[in-house]
């Protein structure tokens, strides 16, 4: 039997389940909002929402008058929902196909948000080939929000096994180029009503 690819497997995830049967699901996502009104970005910031799914943070951030957005995935199922869900206004955001450890770019980003992909590299290859490209693609004074189970929350994620991270860990290795400028830990509460410990972080470009 031939190995199922990481596209493969998430994209079957996004055609087979409903939007709120995962347990990622929020309507609401108001720790990433919080940390975005907190890094008082322009309307014209350049933002990136890496492995953003079918989350409703676009919807909001188009809403909020935001209109320089990408939303990166590597499932296109999961893009599609979005796009769909967004009707006329997904012509406003660029979406990008793509493995984050394969992405391309020679664009600059002034916020780059990740919740719950980043803790599914769990090999140091793929994590150094992340940290290069935040320190690559962020711009000086940029930010970097990122959202993972944390060491207290569940060691898998959508069948799939994560790297758990606590604030420190999180600034440890982001380290020297970012620094964290806030942080917060919580339960997220699934559809089903599990609990799922995070780390969020905001932290700072310092260059
Ligand atoms: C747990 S979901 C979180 C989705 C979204 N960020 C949210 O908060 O609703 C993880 C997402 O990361 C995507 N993903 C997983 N591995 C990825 C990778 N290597 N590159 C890009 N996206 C990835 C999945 O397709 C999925 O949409």
């Amino acid at each position: 039997m031939t190995k199922q690819s990481d596209s493969e497997y998430w994209n079957n995830i996004y055609e087979t389940k409903v939007e709120n049967e995962v347990g990622w699901y929020q309507e609401q996502p108001s720790q990433s909002l919080n940390f975005i009104e907190a890094a008082q970005l322009s309307k014209d910031a350049k933002i990136i929402d890496v492995g953003g799914g079918h989350s409703f943070l676009v919807d909001h951030l188009l809403e909020l008058g935001y209109h320089n957005l990408s939303v990166l995935d590597i499932s296109e199922a999961a893009l599609s929902k979005t796009k769909k869900r967004l009707g006329e206004r997904a012509k406003y955001v660029n979406w990008i196909v793509s493995d984050i450890t394969n992405f391309k770019t020679s664009e600059k980003f002034d916020l780059w948000h990740d919740r719950a992909a980043f803790h599914f590299l769990i090999n140091a290859k793929d994590q150094k080939t992340y940290k290069n490209l935040v320190k690559t693609h962020l711009n000086s004074n940029a930010q970097l929000i990122i959202g993972t189970f944390s060491k207290s929350g569940p060691n898998r994620c959508s069948g799939l096994p994560v790297s758990q991270y606590d604030l420190e860990n999180l600034e440890t290795f982001f380290a020297p180029e970012f620094r964290i400028e806030s942080g917060t830990n919580f339960n997220h509460i699934t559809p089903s009503g599990g609990k799922q410990h995070y780390s969020f972080a905001r932290l700072v470009k310092v260059d």
